[in-house]
């Protein structure tokens, strides 16, 4: 047990010192990043994931449900709440690879803005991060641009995670039936799986 741990804190060494690594797919990169903790430098990484997110609204197999409708005299369509299984795609079209599926719920939840809360776990389905997934809870502020929501726990490789996601609505590439999203998510997680 003894001997594994050195082994391993070596290994995490020798990888430390040839960042940045590009281990994985192009829609991602990882490298090591440096706290000030010399434990912490040792098994922690941060991984950049590019990818899109489609809300397909046709009436056969949508992707997006509505699960609860407001009053109409309510601001903001306040407590309108949505659940969505949404593809995943490594390009901005729905027919390039897919990389998993987005699935939680969102709802607006805010009276004086355009706002939504969102819960959505990334389940990741293809290439090194298949069977992982990542956890993303926080306040979408719709109408700005650049959308930063909180990355608050991951499960496999994405164990420990935490960090944060920039997403963008791609206006000239979404239709009122479908709406692409584009997102990067930035986290720092454990290098030990
Ligand atoms: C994501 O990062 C790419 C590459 O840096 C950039 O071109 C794109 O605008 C970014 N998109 C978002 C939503 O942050």
């Amino acid at each position: 047990m003894i001997v594994t741990l050195r082994f391993l804190f070596l290994l995490s060494l020798a990888l430390f010192s040839t960042l940045p690594t590009h281990l994985h797919a192009s829609f991602s990169h990882q490298s090591h990043i440096e706290l000030p903790s010399q434990t912490h430098q040792s098994w922690q990484k941060q991984t950049h994931i590019h990818f899109f997110y489609h809300d397909l609204r046709t009436a056969d197999n949508p992707t997006i449900v509505q699960i609860i409708d407001t009053p109409k005299n309510v601001p903001y369509g306040f407590g309108t709440t949505f659940v969505v299984d949404n593809p995943m795609t490594e390009g901005p079209e729905l027919s390039s690879k897919p990389v998993g599926r987005a699935q939680g719920i969102f709802g607006l939840a805010s009276l004086n803005d355009l706002g939504a809360f969102m819960l959505i776990n990334f389940a990741f389905m293809q290439g090194d991060y298949a069977g992982s997934s990542l956890s993303m809870l926080g306040r979408n502020p719709i109408a700005e641009l650049n959308k930063e929501m909180p990355i608050v726990g991951g499960t496999g490789v994405f164990r420990f995670a935490t960090g944060y996601a920039i997403a963008n609505d791609l206006q000239q590439l979404s239709t009122p039936e479908h709406v692409v999203v584009e997102y990067n998510v930035t986290v720092r997680h454990s290098s030990l799986m």
